[in-house]
């Protein structure tokens, strides 16, 4: 499995890439997740890419493109990959292009998650998320089965991320039709997407993704 989820802020692109995961054992690669942890350990990195995160605006090509070919040419990296918050730019996805090309690997697809424009403010300002595993909840469309405990890791640290109020999501927003919208026609035209209504209850997404691999 090697695919790349694309979709707004909020669309469930971090939902559905944790249940693939799981189920095929691949690895999800969220730039976001790296970047949060990033900030939390102080990196250099982390102490970058802050400033850009709290105003809901994307993080430099340059870091980002470095962060993820360290990612792929490290001798550990699986197969079977995710990649979730990646590429966010035309400029982002020319370089994965090059790096999957100079390294012989390719795509299978693009999964664009599709969700309506007053959905996804819902989402995200009701999100929590597990502060050890990274696995996203909603206060009423995802709770976890147990209050307060991550269903994935048991950890029970669940925290309301920075950039989910009202205020940034609608910059993140902005961002994202400026500025990683254009991917979908990116890969349409090389005919590598498949869209999914992710405006569907959680478990319909899923299966309409799992239609995809069989
Ligand atoms: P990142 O962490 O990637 O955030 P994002 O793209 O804004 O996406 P989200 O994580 O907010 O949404 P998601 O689609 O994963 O939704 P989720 O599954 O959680 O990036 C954060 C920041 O880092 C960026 O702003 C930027 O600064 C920087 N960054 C990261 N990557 C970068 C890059 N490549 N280049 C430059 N900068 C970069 O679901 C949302 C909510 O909805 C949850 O509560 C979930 O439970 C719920 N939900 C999910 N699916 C459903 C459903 N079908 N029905 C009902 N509820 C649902």
């Amino acid at each position: 499995m090697k695919i790349i989820f694309l979709g707004a802020p909020g669309a469930g692109k971090g939902t559905q890439a944790k249940i693939l995961e799981k189920k095929y054992n691949a690895l999800q690669v969220s730039t976001g997740d790296i970047l949060r942890k990033s900030i939390e350990e102080k990196t250099p990195l982390g102490l970058k890419a802050k400033e850009f995160m709290d105003q809901g605006k994307l993080v430099t090509d340059d870091l980002i493109i470095g962060l993820i070919k360290d990612k792929f040419t490290s001798k550990d990296f699986p197969e079977n990959w995710i990649m979730d918050g990646f590429p966010r730019t035309v400029a982002q996805a020319e370089a994965f292009d090059d790096l999957l090309a100079s390294i012989n690997l390719e795509l299978d697809c693009v999964i664009e998650v599709d969700v309506n424009r007053d959905v996804l403010v819902k989402r995200l300002t009701g999100r929590r998320v597990c502060k050890k595993c990274q696995a996203p909840y909603h206060v009423n469309f995802n709770p976890p089965k147990k209050e307060g405990v991550c269903d994935y890791c048991g950890d029970n640290n669940i925290y309301q991320r920075s950039d989910d109020t009202e205020e940034v999501v609608v910059n993140r927003l902005k961002v994202y039709d400026d500025q990683t919208a254009p991917l979908i026609e990116y890969y349409s035209s090389k005919k590598l997407l498949h869209k999914i209504d992710g405006d569907l209850p959680l478990e319909e997404v899923s299966k309409k993704i799992e239609l995809l691999f069989q």
